[in-house]
Formats: C-alpha cells, sequence, structure tokens
C-alpha cells in the first residue's frame, strides 16, 4: 500500500534528463549498488536539486524494468526504463551516434539510422509520460539536453497547464551542420513545444534561431520565435544563452578541508614532487582534444624543451558510452599514444603520462586540482565544461593556471585562462612553455580574476535565472539576474 501512495506523488518541480543522478549496478551476487552518474549535467543539477523540491525523471543506467520511484538525498527519483534494445538504438545510436557528432562540428562522421529515430522517439514518449505522472497541477517541468529534444512538444500535448522549459548543455550546431539530420524540422518542432529554451552561449541560441527561420520558414525576432501549435494557435517561445556553473561554494569549502588539502601533497609526492605537474581531466570523449594535448607533450619531451619526471603529465580519462565504435577507437588511439610516451620517456617508478582510466570521489578530483601547476582544458568543442570551473574554484591558494581551448563555452567567460587552439600543436606547445616560464605573481593575478568570474556566477544562480526566464516566457523577467 505505501509503495502504490509513494508512486503517487506530484512536485511542482519536474526534471527530466536522460540519466539520474545515479547509476543502479548489480554485482555478481545479485545485490544492486547506486553509483554517481557520469558528466556535468549530473554535476550540476544534483547540486541544484539539493537546495530545491522536486522530482528527476531518468535513467538508472541499466537496461530492462526500472526501479520502483525512491528517495535520495531530499530528491525525488523517478526511474525511466530502457531496453536493451532502446540503449543500443536511442542512446548509443541516435542520441550519442547521430545527434553528439552533429552537434559536435562532425569531430567523427554521423550516423543516420531510421530505426534510431524510431527509437528515440517511443523513448521520449516514455520519458513525457514520466513527467506527466509526477508533475503537479501548473507544474514547472525543465527537460534536459539532446536526448530529450521531443519531450517539451509530447509533454505540452498532454498538460498544457504545466511550464515547459528545456536547457541544452552542449552545443547547437550551425545551420549547415544541423540541416544533414533528416529529422530536423520534428526536432524543432519538439523543442518549441517548450516555454522557453536555455542555451550555453548566445551563439548557440542564434544557431538555434536561425535553424527556425532558414530552415523551416518560423519568423523570429530577436530571441523569440513564433510558432504554431498543433490547434492552431500562434504561440512565441524564447531561445537565450544562460552558461552553466559550479556549486562554487560547496566545491571551495570541500579543497579547503584539511584531508582534501593533504592529500594534495600527498599526490605530488607520489608523482615524485615535479617542478611542473600539469592535469587532464575529461571523459574519455574525442571532443576533449586529448590527443591534441599528449601530442603536444610528447613533442615538448621529444625535442627536449622539457623532460619527465621534471615536468609530469597526469591524465584523467573517464570511462564513458563504451559500446559505441567512436569510443572504443579513441580509447585504443589514446593508449596506444600513452604507451608510446611512456616508452619512449619514462624512468623505472617515473612514468612520463601518468593514465588513469577511472572515476573517482569528488575529494579525490579536488585533490588533484590542486596539485596541479596546470591544468589543460583542451576540447575540439564543448559546450561549456565544468572541470575548467571546478579547476578554478579549488585553487583558494591562487595558485595554478589554467589553460583553456577557445572552442570551449567556459573560454566565453573566463577570459583570464591561457587561451589555446588544439588544432594548432605547436600554439598548443608555446603556450605550455609560455605558462611554465610566467613569473608566479601573473599566474596568481589571472587565478583570482578567473575565480571571481565563477564564484559571481555559481550553479544556484544559474538555476535561478533559468528559472526565472522561465517563469516569466516569452517576455523576460523584469530584473535581469545574468551579467
Ligand atoms: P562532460 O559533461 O562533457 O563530461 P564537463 O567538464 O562539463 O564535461 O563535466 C565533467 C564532470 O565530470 C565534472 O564535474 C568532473 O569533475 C567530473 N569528472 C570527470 N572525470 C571524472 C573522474 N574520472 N572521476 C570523477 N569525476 C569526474
Ligand atoms: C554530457 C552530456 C550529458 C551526459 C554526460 C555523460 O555532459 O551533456 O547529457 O549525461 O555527458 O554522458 P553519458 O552518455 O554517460 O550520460
Amino acid at each position: 500500500v505505501q509503495f502504490f501512495v509513494a508512486t503517487q506523488r506530484v512536485f511542482d518541480l519536474v526534471i527530466a534528463a536522460n540519466r539520474l543522478p545515479v547509476d543502479r549496478v548489480v554485482g555478481a551476487d545479485g545485490t544492486s549498488q547506486w553509483h554517481r552518474s557520469p558528466g556535468g549535467l549530473v554535476t550540476a543539477m544534483d547540486s541544484v536539486m539539493r537546495h530545491r523540491e522536486g522530482a528527476w525523471v531518468g535513467w538508472a543506467g541499466e537496461t530492462g524494468e526500472a526501479p520502483a520511484p525512491f528517495e535520495e538525498g531530499g530528491m525525488w527519483l523517478h526511474p525511466v526504463a530502457l531496453s536493451d534494445e532502446e540503449r543500443e538504438t536511442y542512446y548509443e545510436g541516435f542520441s550519442n551516434d547521430t545527434l553528439w557528432p552533429i552537434y559536435h562540428d562532425v569531430i567523427v562522421p554521423a550516423h543516420f539510422h531510421r530505426e534510431w529515430w524510431r527509437s528515440y522517439r517511443t523513448v521520449n514518449e516514455r520519458f513525457a509520460d514520466a513527467v506527466c505522472q509526477v508533475a503537479a497541477q501548473g507544474a514547472k517541468v525543465w527537460i534536459h539536453d539532446y536526448q530529450l529534444q521531443l519531450v517539451p512538444a509530447m509533454v505540452r500535448e498532454r498538460r498544457p497547464d504545466v511550464r515547459i522549459g528545456w536547457f541544452n548543455h552542449i552545443p547547437f550546431p550551425p545551420v549547415e551542420l544541423f540541416a544533414q539530420l533528416p529529422w530536423r524540422s520534428r526536432i524543432l518542432e519538439g523543442l518549441l513545444g517548450a516555454d522557453y529554451l536555455g542555451f550555453q552561449r548566445t551563439p548557440d541560441a542564434q544557431n538555434f534561431l536561425r535553424a527556425c527561420r532558414q530552415l523551416d520558414g518560423r519568423t523570429t525576432k530577436g530571441d523569440l520565435v513564433t510558432t504554431q501549435d498543433p490547434d492552431g494557435t500562434s504561440r512565441r517561445v524564447r531561445a537565450s544563452a544562460v552558461p552553466i556553473s559550479v556549486d562554487h561554494q560547496g566545491l571551495e569549502e570541500l579543497a579547503r578541508t584539511e584531508s582534501v588539502q593533504e592529500r594534495a601533497k600527498e599526490i605530488r609526492a607520489s608523482l615524485g614532487d615535479p617542478e611542473v605537474v600539469m592535469l587532464g581531466v575529461d571523459r574519455l570523449d574525442y571532443t576533449k582534444g586529448i590527443r591534441h594535448r599528449l601530442k603536444a607533450y610528447e613533442e615538448l619531451l621529444a625535442d627536449g624543451t622539457i623532460s619527465s619526471p621534471k615536468v609530469t603529465f597526469v591524465q584523467v580519462a573517464t570511462p564513458s558510452r563504451e559500446r559505441v565504435e567512436a569510443y572504443k577507437r579513441l580509447r585504443t588511439e589514446v593508449e596506444t599514444v600513452v604507451g608510446h610516451i611512456n616508452g619512449a620517456y619514462s624512468a623505472i617508478g617515473a612514468p612520463a603520462v601518468h593514465y588513469l582510466h577511472q572515476s573517482y570521489p569528488r575529494a579525490e578530483m579536488a585533490a588533484l586540482f590542486q596539485a596541479a601547476d596546470i591544468m589543460l582544458v583542451t576540447p575540439l568543442r564543448d559546450g561549456m565544461n565544468l572541470v575548467a570551473k571546478e579547476y578554478v574554484t579549488c585553487r583558494h591558494d591562487d595558485g595554478g593556471a589554467l589553460v583553456l581551448s577557445e572552442f570551449t563555452g567556459a573560454w566565453h567567460e573566463l577570459r583570464q585562462a591561457f587561451v589555446c587552439n588544439p588544432h594548432d600543436i605547436e600554439g598548443l606547445k608555446q603556450v605550455m612553455l609560455r605558462v611554465m616560464s610566467l613569473p608566479a605573481k601573473d599566474k596568481r593575478r589571472a587565478m583570482r580574476a578567473l575565480r571571481r568570474r565563477v564564484a559571481d556566477n555559481d550553479v544556484q544562480r544559474w538555476a535561478d535565472t533559468f528559472l526565472a526566464n522561465l517563469e516569466t516566457a516569452p517576455e523576460r523577467p523584469s530584473r535581469a539576474t545574468t551579467k
């Protein structure tokens, strides 16, 4: 009886994302454990939802029957089921082998399959149904990311009483790339079911507005696009930028704890107390520019400009989407290069590259950030890149230096970082060398400015701004909360 009552709970705030904040992992003995899910979306939304009452609709990371809804950290988690086939067609296929490459400059080719699209629609319907089950009358429904672009219109059709927002955590592609999608108009219609659409950067919102205009002949004016609902009524939808951020206060508190600071020293000691520790932290994804950064490091070692172990490189690469072909290939390539560099430039007990294909608790990440003199964030394309903001947050000592690709959303805000174009290997080498030789006081000045920027625009402010925009859309909130 209790279970039945529990599933009837409804909420004034409902968020939907492909992933729940936790993944269920069933062990060999059949017992299940919950682990934190990977990625920036979960990092951000977990902090947001811990400060608000609401439900989170998402996939628990395993195929088969969905676990019953449950409460976790003050959130109501409502799992959505995926079958084995849907994992392959909706998640690995359409989401991560069609949309992900198209939305990231086609760094690898995108694959188009009609059965993947059909599965994407079916799963989006399932998410829309789940959202409608837990949304109270007049609730705010906040849908996330590229996996759920049809959900806004599907929810509107079922529940005209709720307000619907969608936020894209990744870039929105230029119209020339978006146009490749055979289902582009269906996707635009799906998104336009929302009242408000949020993007990481203004150019992303502009790409979306341009697609509406050029591909479907819709009228746009400023950040508004006019759409017609299936019943013929005309409606305006607002699309604008709200750059996401990190839980600055919470993460800085963690970084200031004695145990994290001790651990940072321990990490440096176990690396052999090098003069320079360079660090990369990414999901093992081809968008992150991991190979480019390894190549620059290898060339610096090869031409004798730097030497290991005086300069050491740590690359943390979280396992990601391991059944998708492009990710398998990338892993082989990265591991081959790491092996090659280590073969040529390591000494016994002192590898030139410390490569860690593992996930770590937040405290360990904070310690790693503190242990690193140079943080290398070199994506070829990234919606935001929270790692850049986390690094800055953890450097309460104003130490360290951030090398940041101009192709990240973060670069849009963090202009005091040391900028790089990861395609330009020569330039990347120069920026590494420049940062190594720069006087400490110059680096501290840059770090202080970066820290101020992230402190002023943290994840709670991002969520408040998004929700204020949703509340008043299509009008802007009367008092702008963004800078
Ligand atoms: P993306 O969302 O594409 O993965 P982001 O940089 O925006 O990229 O977010 C990545 C998030 O995952 C950050 O919060 C980062 O701290 C976390 N993370 C990355 N690698 C690891 C790891 N190996 N262990 C634990 N957390 C990780
Ligand atoms: C990025 C995406 C998220 C996704 C995350 C991890 O941050 O924007 O939507 O959850 O990567 O990827 P995964 O496929 O493991 O969920």
